[in-house]
């Protein structure tokens, strides 16, 4: 994770927030090439929604919602996670679940007396803490003010159903899919990127026939996994877990987690839920209206089940990068390469005249300007051709194009591979048909041979 860290920093992925100031815990800054990393992983998540489905729409609400959302959504109650405090020394906080899943993995028993971690100190008694970040609306904090930010934006979703139902022309089984930012006090944030206090979600609540849930869940946790594969993502690092009983979220009769294996081991990276009708039935009573599906042809009136996909925008970005991350060494050089799936990365080619003289740059800004109207294109001319290599591998470019003296006399480029640092001569002219054909060409890691 360190390294990561360090090569998102120095290639300017994502910075820790705030840093001039001596930074705020675990909240982190999105650079250049981490802006259009994370962009292209949402990218990829709406086009398996919506472009490439035809039973879910498109949703972004509000991230301030009425109070009473959270109350019929039972955050206010229960969304909390179990705090205790060092009474010794160090006085850190933790989560006391958390503990007791560590001395579970270590062998222990995890209903044994918990000491602290860090200075082996006595602990508290486990209080229950809200996540919910509580803040105002308007220019005095008085009662009947406060609101908070939204710790899922699963919320949002349901109070739009009506809605939606009003103008997309959908039955049951469809979708309202979202992505946007979520906000939990986490007590014990940390890893990077991995559990932040300010993060991105992207979710999905397909609503159903209640029979049907079943069979949508299995659908959703298969669609998925596949997801992640098909962006590169290694097989054997994913594995789905049920949760246990103790474990299921206030609104879940079940759970399953994908997990993908982080170099902090296995972790969550996604929950799919299947929230039966807690949801809707919920704001149903709170609001008053009614929040439910009638069916013309059956004459049948129900309330939906739901089944959630819930993704991190920020874990599964990160999940990318730990995956795809390699130090090889390549003719006695070591070489750091982000084997990024060619449509996550963050720029498709990079265009780098030989040297900077002979007419070099001019042609390489030239073709330059034709192929970055598409797709994402780079022009470095700064510093020794090895060097620009390198740079461009730790961003994870796939394809790079030299111009060099060859090009002057006969209009063609090098095209080098960033995975197989396989070198071939192209002409210029359909070089842009050459590279499009490559983005959209079936892709398998190299990690995986
Ligand atoms: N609406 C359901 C829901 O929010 P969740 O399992 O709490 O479920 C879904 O969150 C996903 O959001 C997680 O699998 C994770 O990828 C991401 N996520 C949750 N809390 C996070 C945090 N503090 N920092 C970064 N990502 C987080």
């Amino acid at each position: 994770m360190e390294e990561i860290v360090a090569l998102c920093k120095r290639r300017g992925f994502v910075f820790p927030s705030s840093e001039i100031y001596g930074g705020l815990g675990s909240t982190y800054d999105y650079g250049h090439y981490g802006v259009l990393l994370k962009n292209n992983v949402k990218a990829e998540w709406w086009k398996a929604m919506l472009q490439e489905r035809d039973d879910i729409v498109a949703l972004d609400s509000a991230i301030l919602q009425h109070p009473r959302v959270w109350e019929a959504s039972g955050h206010l109650a229960g969304f909390t996670d179990p705090l205790v405090q060092c009474l010794g020394k160090c006085k850190k906080r933790w989560r006391e679940d958390h503990l007791r899943e560590a001395v579970e993995a270590e062998g222990g028993d995890p209903n044994a007396e918990l000491r602290c971690p860090e200075c082996g100190g006595e602990l508290s008694e486990p209080r229950q803490f809200n996540l919910m970040f509580e803040t105002h609306v308007g220019p005095v904090a008085e009662e009947g003010s406060t609101v908070y930010l939204r710790p899922e934006t699963a919320q949002g979703i349901f109070i739009n159903f009506k809605n939606v139902l009003g103008f997309a022309r959908k039955k049951p089984p469809f979708g309202i899919a979202q992505v946007g930012k979520s906000f939990r006090n986490e007590i014990t944030p940390g890893n990077f990127i991995f559990r932040t206090r300010e993060f991105e979600q992207m979710e999905m609540e397909y609503f159903v026939p209640p029979a049907e849930a079943g069979k949508w869940h299995q659908h959703w946790m298969a669609e998925r996994e596949h997801w992640y594969i098909e962006l590169g993502i290694r097989p054997d690092h994913l594995r789905v877990r049920a949760h246990g009983e103790d474990e299921l979220s206030h609104y879940s009769s079940a759970t399953s987690d994908i997990e993908y294996l982080f170099p902090i081991g296995w972790s969550e990276l996604e929950g799919i839920a299947d929230r039966g009708d807690f949801d809707l039935t919920q704001h149903a009573k709170f609001s008053g209206e009614k929040l439910e599906y009638f069916d013309q042809q059956t004459k049948e009136r129900y309330v939906p089940h739901v089944i959630e996909p819930a993704a991190g925008a920020d874990r599964a970005t990160l999940a990318f990068l730990v995956d795809s991350y390699e130090v090889e060494e390549v003719e006695g050089r070591q070489r750091t390469v982000l084997r990024l799936h060619p449509r996550l990365a963050p720029v498709k080619v990079a265009v780098l005249p030989l040297v900077s003289k002979e007419g070099m740059p001019e042609k390489a800004r030239e073709i330059f300007q034709d192929l970055r109207r598409r797709l994402p294109t780079e022009f470095d001319e700064g510093g020794s051709i090895g060097k620009r290599y390198r740079r461009q591998d730790e961003i994870g470019t796939p394809w790079g194009i030299t111009v060099d003296h060859q090009t002057m006399d006969d209009d063609t480029v090098t095209l080098r591979d960033r995975d197989s640092l396989e070198q071939v001569r192209v002409p210029i002219d359909g070089l842009g048909d050459e590279l499009v054909g490559r983005l959209e060409a079936p892709w398998r890691s190299p990690k995986l041979d």
